[in-house]
């Protein structure tokens, strides 16, 4: 009963996945329904099938049924399913179009929407029947899942199997979100290429007038040669999103127009280079390249003389805790719903790691996930080395997990991760009986040949929140207890989690060590994850420097061992309090004021730098705005993060004329009068962002290049910034 499938519609899509899954498991029972007799009779000659039948007949064996007819018929056909398959079938379909399903189902049982798992390969072609169709066809391809709140987590698991078998990429989106995309990227499409192959010969008539259209016309047109009676149904079913699309592209035609008309040359210059950035960031996706900035490099310009406006602002979600939100609700059983997920680089990265793992995800959607989880034991060996861009996060956590996991794996990030130091987990991950291996010097990519581990206890050289999480979470599939020492206090977001998602450790504050046993059970929860404190701090120090700023963060994680930055900037006479405090998710959330006060310069040693181990470069800008000298020691860490972040801060602040002295652990810096100039953040995102800041007190303009990364943590920095008060423009320059 397991091997029955049914296929409902052998066009190219169902006809397709007939023959992949023919190919896939030649033990399959393939049936199919049709009404076109001759696609089943050369299904069924060609051995794509085993078998033809009635729709109702063929439903009623099978353990999964798919519905590959045109969008418009698939209510129909879905309401006959719903009466002739067993109540243990699942039901999926390829619909390009999902909303016009969501009224019907509502009229059918609860017990059938639990057991549908809509889904949309994107795999589409201008050609179309059983004749076209290929077994490689969705081989890398995307496909698309849209589950419903009330589809059950084992029906996505089943679905999602299915077409990672045959080769597929499996992402997932809310219904209402797929048929806004596809309106954008593939329904309007289509709506232009007939409305354009016909506009040539009916304003330009007379024979031979195609003699005279080129390849533009023939590429652009390509689309209009698709099935006119599939492509009515398609946009019939997805009218209102598809209109809304129209909208929105005669908007930007008309800027196209406008320029035109009005000989305004540069703008139009500037539609056609944005354009070609975005074609080219499209083939660069398509092409699997995932590193690379598409056009040139972005810069920050940052004029003098703005000011921080009062009032309320939000930053994106925490990045450490949305890391740790997938990589946790992967690993449980159940679905985890998490809210506040930072749509930055990083994050994003590891959500797509998860997905080729095989874990279903749907969204992000305005910062909400949801996550079927894997359970410990159900992550899949990934067909492709796992790309982690510019996050040292995702990489140490990940290959705690991976090390575990009973297949291979490669991690692999960007110029600037490739230089991470990674012994710091390679050694204890091999302790515990891990098959862990680096290129020359410990750096990335790093090769992992997981098997069975076994605990260790282990006390961390230096107090790194990185390598505690990575061996507690190596410890989840570790024999007996892990035990991490860290020899100073670093964030806990990992402990707090694993807590949440029922797991049980054992911390001895004391002596600052955590046990966890292996083998225990992830349950599924719910997160709800506060804006990161790390962002807000160039906010604070923007308020904290800018005369007369009162600016008040909302909602931002204060968990004790993220508020360095608080601390010390109280130290240095910053007027910060925090307002509503409360907790949100196992973790401590508060309002933050910060108000305008002068601020002094103070020495920070080696205790307190953990506690802010990402605020420095802020802390430096600080520093140069405060009367007298700030030293910092104890900080060698600072070195070996995104960039040499002693260095490039030391760079910069030459640049802008403050006095200051590094040292191989630390920096001086003598506040003082800040000038202006070009600075390179080096690609490092908080360099970029802190000294964007510090153009508030700037006398003359600053320009920062190599912004790209700062969307790895705060995606619309600027645009934030912008609108409290910096006079902030973004560029990008030829590269
Ligand atoms: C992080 C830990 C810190 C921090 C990084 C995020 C985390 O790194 O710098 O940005 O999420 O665990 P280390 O553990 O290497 O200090």
């Amino acid at each position: 009963m397991n091997k029955h499938i049914a296929i409902i519609g052998l066009g190219l899509i169902g006809g397709s996945l007939a023959k992949a899954l023919r190919e896939f498991d030649a033990s399959l029972a393939i049936a199919a329904a049709d009404t076109d007799q001759n696609a089943l009779a050369r299904a069924l000659a060609e051995g794509v099938i085993g078998r033809a039948g009635a729709l109702a007949e063929i439903c009623a064996q099978a353990r999964i049924v798919v519905v590959a007819v045109p969008p418009l018929a698939g209510p129909a056909v879905l309401r006959q399913i719903a009466q002739s398959a067993g109540p243990e079938t699942l039901v999926t379909d390829v619909a390009s179009v999902k909303s016009h399903l969501l009224a019907m189902l509502a009229s059918l049982p609860a017990g059938f929407r639990s057991r549908f798992v809509p889904g949309h390969p994107l795999a589409g072609s201008e050609q179309s029947g059983f004749g076209a169709a290929r077994v490689d066809l969705f081989q890398g391809r995307n496909v698309v899942l849209a589950p419903l709140e009330e589809t059950a987590p084992e029906a996505v698991a089943r679905i999602h199997e299915l077409w990672r078998g045959i080769g597929a990429r499996v992402l997932a989106m809310s219904p209402e979100r797929h048929d806004r995309i596809l309106a954008l990227s593939s329904h309007l499409p289509h709506v232009l290429a007939f409305a354009m192959a016909g506009l040539l010969p009916r304003r330009e008539s007379g024979a031979g007038v195609h003699h005279y259209a080129a390849t533009g016309f023939a590429d652009f047109t390509r689309l209009a040669a698709s099935e006119p009676a599939l492509w009515s149904d398609i946009l019939r079913a997805n009218a209102d999103a598809t209109v809304a699309a129209l909208d929105a592209f005669g908007e930007d035609l008309k800027q196209f127009r406008n320029a035109l008309a009005a000989e305004d040359w540069p703008a139009l210059g500037d539609h056609l280079r944005r354009a070609r950035r975005a074609r080219a960031a499209f083939d660069l996706a398509r092409g699997g390249k995932e590193a690379g900035n598409a056009g040139g490099e972005l810069c920050f310009h940052v004029r003098p003389g703005g000011a921080i406006a009062s009032g309320e602002i939000r930053v994106p979600g925490d990045k450490s805790i949305s890391h740790r939100a997938i990589m946790l609700g992967a690993l449980a059983e159940g679905v985890s719903r998490v809210s506040g997920f930072l749509e930055g680089e990083d994050a994003l990265h590891t959500l797509a790691a998860f997905r080729e793992l095989g874990v279903t995800i749907v969204g992000p959607e305005d910062g909400c996930l949801r996550i079927y989880g894997a359970g410990a034991n159900g992550l899949q060996a990934p067909r492709k080395p796992l790309w982690l861009g510019n996050s040292g996060t995702a990489m140490r956590l990940l290959a705690g997990i991976l090390a575990g996991q009973g297949f291979a794996s490669e991690l692999r990030g960007d110029e600037s991760l490739s230089q991470r130091p990674m012994n710091r987990i390679i050694k204890p991950l091999a302790d515990m009986g891990a098959g862990i291996s680096a290129a020359a010097g410990g750096l990335p990519p790093l090769l992992i040949r997981g098997g069975r581990l076994r605990g260790i206890d282990y006390a961390m050289p230096v107090a790194s929140a990185q390598i505690k999480s990575c061996l507690l979470l190596a410890g989840l599939f570790a024999e007996g207890i892990t035990s991490v020492r860290e020899p100073g206090p670093c964030r806990d977001h990992t402990e707090r989690m694993l807590r949440g998602f029922g797991v049980e450790l054992d911390t001895e504050s004391r002596q600052g060590m955590t046990n966890l046993a292996g083998g225990q059970t992830l349950s599924a929860c719910d997160i709800d994850i506060p804006g990161d404190i790390s962002s807000a701090a160039f906010f604070m120090v923007a308020a904290a420097i800018s005369p007369g700023a009162s600016l008040t963060l909302e909602h931002v994680g204060v968990n004790p061992t993220r508020t360095g930055i608080i601390d010390i900037l109280r130290q240095m006479g910053a007027d910060i309090r925090l307002r509503h405090p409360r907790e949100s998710g196992g973790e401590p959330v508060a309002d933050i004021e910060v108000r305008q006060k002068p601020l002094h310069g103070v020495a920070i040693g080696a205790e307190q730098v953990a506690l802010a181990i990402d605020e420095f470069p802020i802390l430096l800008v600080a520093a140069a705005c405060a009367e007298g000298e700030t030293r910092i020691s104890g900080a060698a860490e600072l070195r070996i993060k995104e960039s040499d972040r002693i260095e490039a801060m030391a760079e910069g602040l030459e640049i802008l004329g403050i006095e200051h002295e590094t040292f191989p652990d630390g920096i001086r810096v003598t506040g003082g009068e800040l000038g202006g100039g070009v600075i390179d953040s080096r690609g490092d995102h908080r360099i970029a962002m802190a000294f964007a800041i510090a153009a508030l007190r700037c006398r003359q303009a600053i320009t920062i290049r190599n912004c790209a990364n700062v969307a790895t943590s705060f995606p619309g920095f600027a645009a934030l910034a912008r609108q409290t008060g910096l006079d902030i423009s973004e560029a990008e320059i030829d590269s």
